[in-house]
């Protein structure tokens, strides 16, 4: 089971994905524990401060050191792994899901404002992650994000497992295009291919059409794989 716990001043805005869909599922199949932490509750001051004015000069408020401290200092363990999602992290990759996935502990934490204190990134995070080249106005967003791509490599979270397997960024490649009833629709066909029944046409086809899209899209996910 992986343990998660999420230090954020908003945990009201992590109750509705706490309870739907692949979250719920990996919950209650006992693949994944979520723990969401109010960071004021780790404040020792009188009216619950967790920020301060940035030193130096410039405009902005800081996370303060000392909540931040509190929170990792009680909830963290040898095999914990701290995570601070911020824009001047190294991206965000279907490979990192896959690792942070294999952890046994990770802690989020969710900066705001400005940011937080180099002291706390210096001393409790290990890892700072970007989830890609925007500013958010806060760091839960990217959280969710991050633990919804890892949710989906803990074991049997996915009913059909083919389908990690499938996905686009798994093979380097983007999704190729797929179909449902009806057949047709508003004088849109279904390509003949995928009716005919012969697997291994079909397969080609797939992969044909996942380097055809890659080549336009993500020129990039090709280069060194002799594709371009
Ligand atoms: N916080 C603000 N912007 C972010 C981003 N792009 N990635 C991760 N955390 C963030």
């Amino acid at each position: 089971m992986l343990f998660i716990d999420i230090i954020t001043l908003f945990p009201v805005m992590f109750q509705g994905i706490k309870g739907t869909s692949m979250w719920a599922r990996a919950q209650d199949m006992g693949a994944v524990a979520l723990n969401i932490w109010n960071l004021r509750e780790f404040s020792r001051s009188k009216q619950y401060k967790v920020d301060a004015p940035v030193f130096g000069h410039g405009p902005g408020m800081l996370y303060r050191v000392e909540p931040l401290f509190a929170a990792v200092e009680q909830l963290r363990s040898d095999s914990s792994w701290v995570v601070n999602p911020s824009p001047s992290g190294k991206v965000f990759t279907h490979e990192d899901a896959r690792r942070l996935a294999h952890k046994e502990h990770l802690i989020f934490l969710c900066g705001h404002y400005e940011g937080i204190d180099q002291r706390v990134i210096d001393s409790l995070v290990d890892e700072e992650v970007s989830i890609g080249d925007y500013v958010l106005t806060g760091g839960e967003l990217a959280v969710m994000v991050i633990i919804d791509a890892l949710i989906r490599f803990l074991p049997n979270v996915l009913g059909d497992s083919q389908s990690l397997e499938e996905e686009s960024f798994s093979r380097g490649l983007l999704e190729y295009p797929q179909y449902t009833r009806p057949e047709i629709f508003r004088c849109q066909r279904v390509p003949e291919i995928l009716l005919s029944g012969n697997h291994s046409r079909i397969d080609k086809w797939r992969e044909e059409k996942a380097v055809e899209k890659t080549k336009i899209i993500r020129p990039d996910l090709l280069e060194g794989k002799g594709g371009m």
